[in-house]
């Protein structure tokens, strides 16, 4: 392969050139296995410190080679306060379509976070506490996951542009080269349904090579393009239980958890409306005047345009139709926000740039130190050919049957348990309720809103449920609820996972469980929290007040405050500025 002579000639050239150093070595010490399904797994255990700082908490690295140029990361975590031979197993993986998962672990539920001088320090709120945790890279050439390894630099779109050899021309803008995977749109998948078999592989790759961490049940959590993902990849599961393929094995899938979904564009591009004009979000932030209103109104609902594009996208299934009608959709709709108003998609109390999460992270994964700690192949960045896989079939703009997904996994005795926070507009709450409802779970149309009771005795939210089935609205919390809630998160996230009640943690659920109270969640925050100018990036975020707390340099480092941190690096390492989700990598 022409990549491996340019590797070898460039350890040689090392010595010579210090520019070298901007691509990455790769490793020489991942152990192979061959998981079940004949899956080859390389993996290697990450030393402490480098995220988990517990040297009695183990993590490891590596990647399940599902098939011929597809290579898909994963970094997993020993639970910390439960045996982690008989704990649970969570997987968690990001949206997009083409987010990393790296970007759940650093910036929401991992064990740990990155400072603003690359420093880890430990999240005392991480999901690890509870539950082995799997991070998953998905699909191929997402995050760490490669197709093969290539030198590269990334234009200003994001669009990698291979080297032929380890040199770092002078043309590349600073900051740029490195090693990539190649981009390739054939060598990745184009649809959900299509990303599915090779997550599942992933998953057996993982439970043949460590099966001591994979006992006692599997959990899966996502958030935001993972309303697509999760209820497909999970029907998938169920589908290959009935029928094991040769050499693969069950996978006894309990719970499934998705955050600010997105779930059906035709309820979710109907629901930017709603959170913008009316009935509105309770921040009491209604910025548009009536031109504006009946603009955004007319692009939704006016002949031709939104609701009937993605009809017609529906009529006929063509890639094509689907395809404008998304971009239609997701210019003339939902990015009315960002160009009207400057604000931040994911969490609408912040101008943008948005400093929240915080992204050092990004930086710490591209040293050398880090990426030879956990074994990878690549820089960690965004490929552009994921999305750009996606956008060819009009997967964000079709439904695909995530409702249907959902109801047969709750018909099928899984916990489902559906979760928002409010103050996201991108893959907002009152969307997502409307999808809760048309879930149709058993009693959920006669279950009302309680009041989410958590540990330190703040009302963080409100849940309905009915059985094992839950939508939970989270106060005050953008479209990543574990940042700007971790202590409700986690208990929410423990309670699912245990099979009990969101609503207070302390009852088993059964079929006959509901909650009782009002049919709608009223709360409003008022716009006490809204920002009305742009927050300075050098502040950390107080999950106490709900608002930008102190700088970084005195806020205090260690556990108890790390819930005050805020970060924003070079936005979106290698991100390509989408033209509809602006945030790299972030997208959905
Ligand atoms: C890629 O990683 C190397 C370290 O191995 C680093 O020097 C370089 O700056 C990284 N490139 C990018 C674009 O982050
Ligand atoms: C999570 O685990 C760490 C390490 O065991 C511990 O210090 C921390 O208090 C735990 N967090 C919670 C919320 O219990
Ligand atoms: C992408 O990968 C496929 C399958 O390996 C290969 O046939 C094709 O030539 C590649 N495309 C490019 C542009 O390299
Ligand atoms: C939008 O608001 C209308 C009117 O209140 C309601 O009927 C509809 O269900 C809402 N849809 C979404 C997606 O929020
Ligand atoms: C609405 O649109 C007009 C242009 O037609 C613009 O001048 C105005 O500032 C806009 N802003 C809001 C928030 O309504
Ligand atoms: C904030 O909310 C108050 C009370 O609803 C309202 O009077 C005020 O105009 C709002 N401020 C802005 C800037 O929207
Ligand atoms: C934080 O940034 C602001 C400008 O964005 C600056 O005025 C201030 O001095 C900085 N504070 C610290 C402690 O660095």
């Amino acid at each position: 392969m022409a990549s491996l002579v340019a590797l070898a000639a460039t350890t040689a050239l090392t010595t010579l050139n210090p520019v070298q150093a901007q691509f990455v070595k790769p490793p020489t010490d991942l152990k192979r296995v061959i998981g079940h399904y004949n899956i080859p797994v390389r993996y290697k255990e990450v030393p402490t410190g480098i995220c988990e700082l517990d040297p009695n908490v183990k993590s490891y690295s590596g990647y399940a080679d599902v098939g011929e140029d597809q290579h898909i990361f994963f970094w997993f975590f020993e639970a910390r306060e439960v045996e982690p031979e008989e704990a649970p197993l969570t997987v968690w993986i990001n949206g997009g379509p083409g987010s990393s998962s790296m970007i759940g672990l650093f910036e929401e539920l991992g064990p740990c976070r990155i400072d603003p001088e690359g420093k880890v320090f430990s999240n005392p709120y991480s999901w690890s506490n509870v539950s082995n945790m799997l991070f998953i890279d998905q699909p191929s050439q997402v995050g760490f996951s490669y197709s093969y390894p290539v030198p590269a630099w990334t234009s200003e779109s994001g669009g990698v542009v291979v080297l032929p050899e380890e040199v770092c021309p002078d043309y590349a803008p600073a900051g740029t080269c490195g090693s990539y995977a190649y981009p390739n749109i054939t060598l990745t998948a184009n649809t959900t349904p299509a990303a599915a078999p090779n997550f599942w592989k992933t998953l057996q790759g993982f439970m043949g090579a460590f099966p001591k961490y994979s006992r006692n049940g599997f959990h899966f959590a996502t958030e935001s393009y993972g309303g697509h993902y999760g209820p497909i990849f999970n029907q998938y599961i169920e589908k290959q239980n009935k029928k094991l393929p040769h050499g693969a094995i069950k996978i006894q899938l309990e719970t499934v958890l998705i955050g600010n979904g997105w779930y059906d564009p035709y309820v979710q591009y109907q629901a930017y409306y709603n959170f913008s004009v009316y009935p509105g979000n309770t921040y009491d932030y209604s910025p548009f005047d009536e031109s504006n209103a009946s603009m955004f109104y007319n692009n939704l609902y006016g002949k031709g345009n939104c609701l009937d594009r993605l009809q017609h996208c529906k009529d006929t299934g063509d890639n094509a139709i689907c395809r404008l009608a998304d971009n239609f959709c997701a210019y003339m709709v939902e990015l009315v926000y960002d160009d009207v108003l400057g604000r931040d998609e994911y969490d609408m109390r912040y101008l943008t740039p948005d400093p929240f999460p915080y992204r050092y992270y990004e930086s710490y994964l591209n040293t050398p130190a880090v990426q030879s700690a956990i074994g990878a192949f690549t820089n960690f960045s965004s490929n552009g050919a994921v999305g750009d896989a996606f956008d060819s079939t009009g997967d964000d703009g079709r439904e695909i049957g995530t409702i249907e997904a959902l109801r047969s996994l709750v018909h099928s005795g899984v916990t489902v348990a559906m979760y928002a926070g409010d103050a996201d507009y991108n893959c907002n709450w009152l969307g997502n309720e409307v999808s809760a409802n048309s879930v149709r779970a058993p009693g959920f149309s006669s279950a009302g809103y309680r009041d989410m009771r958590t540990s330190d005795g703040v009302c963080h939210g409100q849940v309905k449920q009915a059985g094992k089935f839950s939508f939970t609205r989270f106060y005050e919390a953008g479209h990543e609820v574990p940042f700007y809630q971790p202590l409700a998160s986690l208990e929410f996230f423990t309670r699912a996972i245990q099979g009990r009640d969101i609503e207070s943690g302390k009852h088993i659920v059964g079929p006959s469980y509901r909650t009782e109270g009002p049919l709608k969640s009223t709360y409003r925050e008022g716009n006490g929290t809204v920002q009305f100018s742009v927050t300075p990036a050098n502040l950390t975020y107080d999950v106490i007040t709900n608002k930008p707390g102190a700088p970084w340099s005195v806020a205090k480092s260690g556990g108890e405050t790390m819930i005050k941190r805020s970060f924003r690096g070079p936005r979106g390492v290698g991100g390509r500025p989408s033209k509809r989700r602006g945030l790299g990598f972030r997208f959905r």
